[in-house]
């Protein structure tokens, strides 16, 4: 079952319009939400990151905040979703193919749910990264449905037998094609500051709030791809790889090839803060629907 607008529906009976935006000009906004034991986590910063990537184009969503969350609660209950994702885009609309955007377009929203494990083999040893430029936009922070400089990026990674891409401009890091990136020299956590290069992940701010909890040194500061080769530690984050040592970058092997102690205890909080049934850390898809 998928959702359509505020409707549930199966998926082939969705008809998507040649002309829609999202599907000409990449114009629309997404989110990826993890499920985990039934649980949507850190469902609000996700749907506020959705209002503000749709205000940042300057597209009004179709319905409030709080009712395309409950939406997606209930699509992920529909699909009895115990470990997963949960995938929402907005699109600008439907419109005669023109890059001026029409007056009076509704956006078309759609969202799916996936039964996907969590990637423990990774976030235990690690994966190999390139580096490669970063050729993308300017306007990173926004999380458009513009993806073609990460697909690019991640595709050059997986030909060369690499799991990622790490890019750079001019030889300073920004983030991985779909992940926040993380090093860490001397005890101390840098990380690129949340600005218009780099999508400003909940990953990458729940990594700072452990930190922060564990007086951990932390700099949100540009590092340089010749600081990264040089690290004690690297990992990634996002949604979907938590966080994922880096052990390989390029030719060159990081921390002899293993997940490092800091990542290791970065990675214990935040298991630790991962929703168990129904304990109320977060939205409980199943409280909410007792609510009703
Ligand atoms: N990607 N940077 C980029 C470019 C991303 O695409 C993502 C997420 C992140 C991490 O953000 P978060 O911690 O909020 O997931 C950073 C998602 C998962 C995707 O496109 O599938």
């Amino acid at each position: 079952m998928i959702l359509f607008n505020n409707q549930f529906t199966e998926r082939d009976k969705v008809n998507i319009d040649m002309e829609d935006r999202g599907y000409q000009f990449g114009d629309g906004v997404y989110e990826v939400v993890r499920v985990y034991n039934g649980v949507c986590f850190r469902m609000e910063s996700h749907m506020a990151r959705l209002k503000r990537s749709a205000a940042e184009i300057g597209m009004t969503l179709p319905y409030s905040l709080e009712n395309i969350e409950q939406l997606l609660l209930k699509l992920v209950e529909k699909n009895a979703i115990h470990t997963g994702n949960v995938y929402i885009q907005i699109s600008r609309g439907v419109a005669p193919r023109d890059h001026q955007i029409p007056a009076n377009i509704t956006p078309i929203l759609l969202a799916n749910t996936k039964e996907v494990e969590r990637p423990i083999y990774k976030i235990k040893e690690g994966i190999s990264c390139i580096l490669t430029e970063d050729v993308r936009w300017l306007r990173c922070d926004i999380k458009s449905l513009n993806l073609l400089g990460s697909v690019m990026a991640t595709q050059k990674a997986n030909q060369l037998g690499y799991g990622e891409a790490i890019l750079h401009r001019r030889n300073m890091v920004t983030e991985a094609s779909s992940k926040n990136v993380f090093m860490i020299k001397d005890g101390t956590i840098k990380t690129h500051p949340a600005n218009h290069l780099i999508l400003d992940g909940i990953t990458r701010v729940e990594v700072l709030d452990i930190a922060k909890e564990k007086n951990l040194p932390v700099v949100e500061e540009a590092f340089s791809t010749d600081e990264l080769l040089q690290a004690d530690e690297v990992f990634v984050t996002s949604t979907t790889a938590e966080i994922t040592p880096v052990t390989k970058i390029d030719e060159t092997i990081i921390n002899k090839g293993q997940s490092g102690p800091i990542t290791q205890m970065l990675q214990q909080a935040f298991e630790q803060r991962i929703p168990k049934h129904g304990d109320g850390s977060s939205v409980s898809l199943f409280f909410s629907i007792g609510q009703k």
